[in-house]
């Protein structure tokens, strides 16, 4: 299978393990990116059994609403049953490098508030050690070179992502050269800087429950 088939696969594991919670009230945490968007699309038969969608970015908003789910401000709903979502890299503990595509934030936002966070990701995805995927952190514009020289004495490579702006006003800085120890650690010291917004590492609030896609099929795996 292609990888693209393999995204398609898991998104589709993705819609079975949701659908038996589906609720009229049920209100979804929705990702970005590729994989995040083949689950969108598998939304759409279901539309009229779930109340509507979280979205952790603009482009996912849009395309929710252009098949006709309605997306909800974050502030007017409560806990989200599911946060489902892709990764740029994810290891065996379901910790995550997340904002190859810059929604960063929101995606922490939003998963903050799910009880469950699906990852949904193919097998180029799975890794021993975070880090060989450029880690994304989302600064506050004015502090940006402050805290690329903060993060040059943590051993770092900083590159400023030119011409991106977050969905919040922010830029980006990514992390090369930096091989991951002790995520939990690290995801701490890094949103300690001050002009951080947040970072990609995702070890506080990983994910609870991991599709895999494979030539195998979808390996579900999980924390406990
Ligand atoms: C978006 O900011 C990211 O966190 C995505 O979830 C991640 O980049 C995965 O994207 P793909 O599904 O396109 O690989």
């Amino acid at each position: 299978m292609t990888q693209d088939e393999l995204k398609a696969a898991v998104a589709d594991k993705a819609i079975r393990e949701i659908e038996p919670w589906l609720e009229k009230d049920t209100v979804l945490g929705i990702g970005t990116g590729s994989t995040a968007n083949l689950f969108i699309d598998r939304l759409k038969p279901l539309r009229d059994q779930f109340r509507g969608a979280v979205a952790s970015s603009e482009a996912s908003a849009q395309r929710l609403k252009s098949l006709g789910i309605d997306v909800f401000d974050l502030n007017s709903v409560g806990t989200l049953p599911f946060y489902i979502d892709g990764a740029d890299e994810v290891n065996a503990n379901l910790q995550m490098i997340k904002g190859g595509g810059a929604a960063l934030t929101r995606e922490k936002i939003v998963a903050a508030c799910a009880e469950r966070f699906i990852c949904i990701a193919d097998q180029s995805k799975y890794v021993s050690q975070l880090g060989n995927f450029p880690l994304p952190i989302e600064v506050i514009p004015m502090a940006r070179s402050y805290v690329a020289r903060q993060l040059v004495g943590l051993g770092v490579e900083p590159v400023y992502r030119q011409g991106v702006v977050t969905d919040n006003g922010n830029q980006i800085i990514d992390c090369y050269e930096f091989m991951i120890d002790d995520p939990l650690a690290m995801e701490a010291r890094i949103n300690a800087i001050v002009g951080v917004v947040t970072s990609g590492l995702f070890a506080e609030r990983g994910a609870d429950v991991l599709l895999l896609g494979n030539q195998e099929g979808v390996e579900r795996i999980t924390t406990s």
